[in-house]
């Protein structure tokens, strides 16, 4: 075996794996940067060894890490990870592996279980990670995240937010985008402290999408999988990867046409907030207008409310009202109570911290 204080090589992988199936023993591998560790992974290792009999952690090599996760990390060099990770109770050994997925290891491994941390689903793991494994009669287990323990929350809160009490704020939109454009000038104009620290989009040629790039605010298009209704796995990863980064506050959905699942939902509980064209309870889901219209309604509204799992169902936070005229369609209604939106949506994100609700850290999980 290597010095202890430094990375295996894969062939003294490949014995102690031999040992231990000779043993009847199982190896179970996991694999993932740690560029600084926190108790997450330590909590997730602890977790990981004890699915089996030794733990064997694949390592991203610093270029792999850079790859991932952009030029500012890894935070920590390749051999400093390994020899942390080594001193580590739960973890048996620790091999180094360039390239952005761990394809090679598993083959050379064969582990008798995989595991990988809650951010990831079966569904979504890399898909030829994922052959890889079951290519070797692999046993997935997914593992749950340890809230509010991550590497970037760990980063954010040493960053803190000294420098100033903006909200930093995410909007996530689908269409012709009016409410973005609305926060946009109240931003510029002063009327709303906040700073749009990320635009996301599931469609690259919205008005939604050229609105944010004319603005030259952040954005970026996601995805969103081969379901027309629904967000993929993936994507709802990868639109939490997109909101760590930018260490948003809130959430704000201004037409944003599908449902957010996990991991967004939780980890931005109490932050996440939608704006619906009706006077909720009334009227939940898509044409909002046209139902209060087929209702005989003779008024209707808007309404800026707390997303959960349950769509459409979150706590009030203010409502507008809209007459419905004689003659209206679907579309005038609908053109009236935008109107009334684009004053509501940024009044509710100026009053934030006004009202109690939480943002990134102080109390947020
Ligand atoms: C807004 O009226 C918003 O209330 C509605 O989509 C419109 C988006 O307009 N949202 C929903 O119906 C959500 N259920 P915009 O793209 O011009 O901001």
């Amino acid at each position: 075996m290597s010095a202890d204080h430094t990375a295996q090589t894969i062939h003294e992988v490949e014995r102690l794996r031999a040992e231990l199936d000779a043993q009847g023993k199982k190896l179970v591998f996991t694999n993932g940067c740690f560029d600084l560790l926190h108790a997450g992974h330590v909590r997730y290792l602890h977790d990981a060894r004890a699915l089996g009999d030794a733990l064997v952690v694949g390592l991203n090599s610093d270029c792999s890490v850079q790859a991932l996760k952009g030029p500012d990390r890894p935070l920590n060099g390749q051999d400093d990870r390994a020899e942390v990770l080594r001193a580590l109770r739960a973890v048996d050994a620790v091999v180094i592996f360039e390239g952005e997925r761990a394809t090679s290891l598993i083959e050379a491994i064969r582990p008798h279980v995989y595991a990988k941390g809650g951010d990831y689903t079966v569904d979504s793991l890399n898909r030829e990670e994922r052959a890889a494994l079951e290519n070797a009669r692999t046993e997935i287990r997914i593992l749950p995240l340890v809230p509010g323990r991550s590497t970037t929350s760990t980063i954010n809160k040493m960053l803190g937010d000294k420098t100033s009490h903006r909200l930093r704020i995410a909007i996530l939109g689908s269409g012709a985008g009016s409410n973005l454009r609305a926060i946009i000038a109240a931003v510029q104009s002063g009327a709303l402290n906040a700073e749009i620290a990320i635009t996301i989009s599931d469609h690259a040629d919205s008005n939604f999408i050229m609105t944010a790039r004319d603005a030259g605010v952040p954005a970026q298009v996601v995805d969103p999988g081969s379901n027309p209704r629904k967000l993929g796995d993936a994507a709802q990863k990868e639109i939490f990867e997109h909101l760590e980064r930018a260490r948003v506050d809130v959430v704000v959905l201004a037409g944003f046409m599908r449902i957010l699942k996990e991991p967004v939902i939780s980890a931005y509980s109490g932050r996440i907030v939608n704006v619906h064209p009706s006077l909720l309870p009334n009227h939940k889901g898509a044409n909002a207008p046209q139902l209060a219209i087929e209702a005989g309604e003779l008024e209707t509204g808007c309404t800026v409310h707390l997303v959960t799992s349950e769509i459409d169902a979150g706590r009030t936070l203010a409502q507008a009202r809209v007459p419905v005229l004689p003659g209206d369609t679907a579309e005038t209604l609908h053109q009236r109570i935008k109107t009334e939106e684009h004053k509501l949506l940024p009044k509710v994100l100026n009053e934030w911290r006004e009202l109690g609700l939480p943002v990134r850290g102080a109390g947020a999980p």
